[in-house]
């Protein structure tokens, strides 16, 4: 049976002809069509955007924060990542994914590097994201065949080092600065750039200067795409709102309130109701309720040489009635 997909709400075939390639990306650049990216980190939630019609999702190491529960990105695990890529894949059908490397998945060398990208992929990933200038560890990755997105700007896994969550590129030097790590990144042979937290005009200077696409989150609107977390999005995360987030929706308030119908309709009896009882035959029941006497009916059943053979039970014997093949 051909795999489906929910389609602005219709079901229809997913085939590879729908599936966003880094082809598809490059022309959206060339063309000037933005590119939408948001995260996903279940089956569920890819199933959603998906459907959605977004152009990429990221898995991104953000599910610390918004599904484990952790202050920061940090203590995320490669088996953390794997497991919620592999969902994601299972649940997407058309959208480019992306891979986010999670804390000290590519730091230390570029065989770690490289072998970490490579489980991403085998989890279903079309690319893997990589943050900071780390140019020798894109080079390794991108020469054993696999895509990599770099992530300049403000870099969740160095902020003790940029000295907290900070906005980058707020002056020339600093936005030369980038813009000459992204040259570099891009020589590598990243196939694209995600710039965090920077005023649109060093964005925009960035993503005009390099050929390769560049997408933002929370840099403004003159890159070539955006990025923002779904539970941003969806109203679902409710430790801090930064500047650049536009909520579409109180996800979170929604469920509550169901909830709360569900808690009320159990309490009252209103739930569960005739719709959701399982029937059981009359005769079943009356035997049910007829005082056990069922027990000591005869009981004809097949034998395996496939003749009738016959039994009383008595009261505490459990008796299988086979069926005729
Ligand atoms: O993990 C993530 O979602 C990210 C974005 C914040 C860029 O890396």
């Amino acid at each position: 049976m051909a795999n489906t997909i929910i389609n602005n709400g219709e079901k229809v075939a997913a085939n590879d002809k729908n599936k966003v390639t880094v082809l598809r990306l490059r022309r959206h650049k060339r063309e000037g069509v933005k590119t939408v990216i948001t995260t996903a980190y279940d089956y569920p939630q890819a199933r959603i955007v998906d459907g959605a019609g977004v152009d990429a999702i990221l898995v991104g190491d953000s599910l610390g924060m918004t599904t484990l529960g952790y202050k920061t990105t940090i203590p995320v695990t490669m088996d953390d990542m794997i497991r919620h890529s592999e969902a994601v894949a299972r649940g997407a059908k058309n959208a480019f994914l992306i891979g986010d490397m999670p804390y000290m998945s590519y730091q230390v060398s570029n065989e770690e590097a490289v072998f970490n990208a490579g489980r991403f992929v085998k989890a279903g990933m079309d690319c893997v994201k990589v943050e900071g200038a780390m140019v020798d560890r894109i080079r390794a990755i991108a020469d054993s065949g696999i895509m990599v997105m770099s992530h300049l700007g403000l870099t969740p896994h160095t902020r003790a080092k940029l000295g907290g969550y900070r906005v980058q590129g707020k002056t020339a030097k600093q936005a030369e600065i980038i813009l000459e790590q992204a040259l570099a990144l891009q020589e590598a042979g990243c196939s694209f750039l995600l710039l965090e937290g920077m005023p649109r005009e060093s964005a925009e200077m960035i993503s005009n200067k390099l050929e390769i696409p560049v997408y933002g989150i929370g840099a403004g609107d003159l890159v070539d795409g955006q990025l923002v977390i779904f539970h941003d999005l969806m109203g679902l995360f409710w430790e801090f709102k930064s500047k650049f987030v536009k909520r579409y929706c109180e996800a979170g308030q929604i469920m509550q309130e169901a909830i709360k119908q569900y808690a009320e309709e159990v309490r009252t009896g209103a739930f569960p109701a005739k719709e959701n009882f399982y029937a059981i035959k009359e005769e079943e029941l009356e035997k049910l309720l007829g005082g056990g006497n069922w027990k000591h009916e005869e009981i004809v059943y097949e034998t395996d040489q496939g003749f009738p053979t016959n039994h009383s039970a008595t009261p505490n014997t459990v008796t299988v009635k086979k069926n005729k093949k």
